[in-house]
């Protein structure tokens, strides 16, 4: 199974219409669309990117492939995301590293991703995830991983439940990183 296939099916368990969910690398829309699909018109979807040319593919999918209803929940962000505008989100995701077929220098950025993940924590709702796909086929996915590796590792037990997936037979694999805050207790 594609580590993006693994992501998009925990997705399909914890969100439900009426939710607000954020895409913090929109890229060329593909996780977007799979969001959307599970929103089905109801609650708020909202894209991160940095490249104008992100968020234009992912608009022109979107638009092409979904119901108006499902569209009108929709809104982009053309900016970076080490501050989100928007609070108290089901889910977060990310799909590090640069835009397939696009500017390879544009890539996620190890300082900036660290900000962000700070920012994640504090907007994602009690029993909300955030997801961070990895990429270490180049020197920045790299070093991201490792710093996000140590991130995660370093949250409360108390208040979140991490865990790592990774394909071990294959080398260079995508990873993903579950982080899911835990539900209020009393
Ligand atoms: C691997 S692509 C995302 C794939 C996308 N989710 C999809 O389904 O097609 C990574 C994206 O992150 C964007 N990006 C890089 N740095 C960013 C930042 N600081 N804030 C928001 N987006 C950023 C890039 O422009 C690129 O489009």
């Amino acid at each position: 199974m594609k580590i993006t296939s693994l992501a998009h099916e925990y997705w399909s368990k914890i969100v439900s219409p009426g939710d607000r969910v954020i895409d913090a690398t929109c890229g060329n829309g593909m996780d977007m669309l799979a969001l959307s699909k599970l929103l089905d018109g109801q609650g708020e979807l909202i894209g991160y990117d940095i490249q104008k040319e992100a968020i234009q593919k992912s608009e022109a999918l979107l638009k092409k492939s979904l119901t108006h209803d499902q569209f009108q929940i929709i809104a982009f962000h053309h900016q970076s995301h080490e501050t989100f505008l928007e609070k108290s989100a089901k889910l977060i995701v990310y799909n590090l590293g640069y835009l397939p077929g696009g500017d390879k220098s544009l890539t996620t950025q190890t300082e900036t991703t660290l900000q962000s993940l700070q920012s994640a924590c504090c907007v994602i709702l009690p029993g909300g995830t955030i997801s961070v796909m990895c990429y270490v086929g180049h020197e920045e996915g790299r070093r991201e991983e490792e710093a996000i590796q140590e991130f995660v590792q370093a949250l409360p037990s108390d208040r979140w439940c991490c865990s790592h997936h990774r394909i071990i037979n294959r080398h260079q694999a995508p990873s993903l990183y579950l982080i899911q805050r835990l539900r209020n207790i009393g």
